[in-house]
């Protein structure tokens, strides 16, 4: 049992703000990214800190965790741990816990605004209404998903919940995963270029983290085609980023809609220069109330680590 303020945690980053103002209401909480002297901080807390809260973009490397001598809890805010060393914390009686099944519905809905703007180019459109384009000429036609093949890879909670949404606007779903759900009616493909060359349009919901690292390869992109759109809510490290660049700039893949990226907040210029791409910043969990529901996770999860209590969504357990 720990007591309240007894208790400090070090924060790794900023917070949804009502989320961080309840942490900092709790419990003594160490902000690292306002330390003038991190390691000092890190330093003065090697011997007390047992919690840290991080997001899923932020993480915490094995580097840092090895100087948190008594570290017991890492709860990060968001679903993808990717950004987490994982294989440290096991090893080390490290638990983890994420903010899973709260943001599903959100991220989908993401993943369908992108789809549905890449393919009917909605940024163009709108681009074309304000710069008074309309009034000299008619918006060109765009491509249509109406009884298009699309392909997901990864059928997990986010990935279904974009399944059931894409199936609605009647399209075909086909789907890969690292092994086949027999309980899943639609159609398994065990290998994601053969996913790519059926589909028209290819839509990454698969974790991110080594495991999945460049698994939507040149390749995979290639078989997508001329006429395929690609759509990314993932993790930038799950697509060949360099590829796709380079076959959205000549072609060999007609559009994209990207919420994550490579090395974000940098996005490639090349991709900023692309009419046939739609971006967005990481914002698929980025609503108000998926946010405090979040938010409210990683409160019931430190709190239950606290209070000794079963985490509520551990990824590894205590
Ligand atoms: C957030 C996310 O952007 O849940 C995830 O894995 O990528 C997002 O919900 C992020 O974790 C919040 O900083």
């Amino acid at each position: 049992m720990h007591e309240g303020k007894s208790l400090p945690i070090l924060l790794m980053g900023p917070l949804y703000p009502p989320t961080q103002g309840e942490l900092e209401s709790r419990w003594t909480v160490h902000k690292l990214w306002e330390a003038s002297d991190r390691d000092a901080l890190i330093a003065s807390l090697a011997e007390r800190c047992q919690v840290v809260v991080t997001s899923g973009g932020l993480g915490i490397d094995a580097q840092t965790m090895a100087k948190l001598l008594k570290l017991k809890l890492v709860a990060c805010f968001g679903v993808g741990v990717d950004a987490i060393d994982l294989a440290y914390c096991a090893e080390h009686g490290v638990a983890v816990t994420n903010t899973p099944d709260v943001l599903t519905e959100e991220v989908a809905d993401l993943a369908l605004a992108l789809l549905l703007a890449a393919v009917r180019r909605v940024p163009g459109g709108d681009r074309f209404v304000r710069e008074g384009r309309w009034l000299k000429a008619s918006m060109p036609l765009t491509q249509s998903l109406q009884g298009r093949r699309v392909g997901i890879v990864g059928l997990g909670r986010i990935g279904h919940a974009i399944a059931r949404r894409c199936a609605a606007f009647n399209t075909t779903i086909g789907w890969y995963g690292p092994r086949p759900k027999p309980e899943i009616e639609w159609q398994y493909f065990p290998d994601i270029v053969e996913l790519a060359r059926w589909a028209d349009v290819l839509i990454a919901a698969c974790p991110g983290g080594p495991e999945t690292r460049g698994v939507i390869s040149r390749a995979a992109l290639e078989a997508l085609g001329p006429e395929g759109i690609f759509v990314n809510i993932a993790r930038g490290s799950v697509v060949d980023q360099a590829a796709l660049i380079e076959l959205l700039g000549s072609g060999r893949v007609g559009s994209a809609g990207l919420d994550v990226f490579e090395d974000e907040p940098r996005v490639p210029t090349a991709l900023l220069e692309m009419e046939n791409v739609v971006l967005q910043p990481h914002v698929g969990s980025a609503t108000h109330p998926t946010r405090t529901a979040m938010g409210q996770l990683v409160l019931d999860n430190v709190a239950a680590w606290a209070e000794g209590r079963p985490l509520v969504t551990p990824v590894i357990g205590c």
